[in-house]
């Protein structure tokens, strides 16, 4: 779905990374391989990976460095809004451009589909990495889990550009 050359600034050994949705169960079973490695076993936020029913109504993707599976992410459509969640880079790969080349590739489809505002719920230490594709926050942060979290929108004017989503 989309290709990008990571940030050769960080690292000298870096290969290209390929989002693509998923497609097969077994694709999803990978989904759930890096949600549970990033969510329950590195940060003890959650055992809970599987989210049904929403993965089924879901765009998942996965980002691909030489064949492995590194990062992945899912979009969600309500109406004209498009919630996005579940993004995650395994830790070797952050870095690299993976976790913007996994949101690029959300948001392309988001609007593709008609959305015209995108949300989610950020980790407050990731604020920056989602304000440089364009969000904002919007009213405090709260606690989910144990880690504090921010809401944050993105509108999308397709004619105009999206504000650096792209
Ligand atoms: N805070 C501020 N800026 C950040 C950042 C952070 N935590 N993480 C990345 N960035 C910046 C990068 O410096 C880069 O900036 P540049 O364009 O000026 O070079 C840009 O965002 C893209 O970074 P990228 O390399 O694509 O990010 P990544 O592949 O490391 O993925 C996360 C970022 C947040 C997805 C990844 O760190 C991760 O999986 N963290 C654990 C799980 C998590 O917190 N998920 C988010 C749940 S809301």
């Amino acid at each position: 779905m989309t290709s990008v050359e990571p940030d050769a600034r960080l690292s000298s050994e870096l290969h290209a990374v390929d989002v693509e949705p998923v497609r097969t169960p077994e694709e999803l079973e990978l989904v759930y391989e890096i949600r549970r490695e990033v969510f329950d076993q590195e940060q003890h936020l959650t055992t809970w990976v599987r989210d049904f029913p929403e993965d089924e109504h879901s765009l998942n993707v996965l980002a691909w460095i030489d064949g492995q599976a590194v990062g992945t992410g899912r979009v969600s459509l309500w109406g004209d809004e498009a919630q996005i969640a579940w993004v995650a880079v395994r830790k070797p790969y952050r870095g690299q451009g993976v976790g913007r080349a996994v949101m690029h590739s959300l948001l392309r489809w988001a609007r593709e589909h008609g959305a015209r505002i995108v949300t989610l719920n950020a980790q407050t230490h990731a604020l920056g990495f989602y304000q440089k594709l364009g969000f904002r926050p919007i009213g405090r942060p709260f606690y989910m889990g144990h880690i504090e979290h921010q809401l944050m929108e993105l509108e999308l004017r397709p004619r105009q550009g999206e504000g650096g989503a792209e």
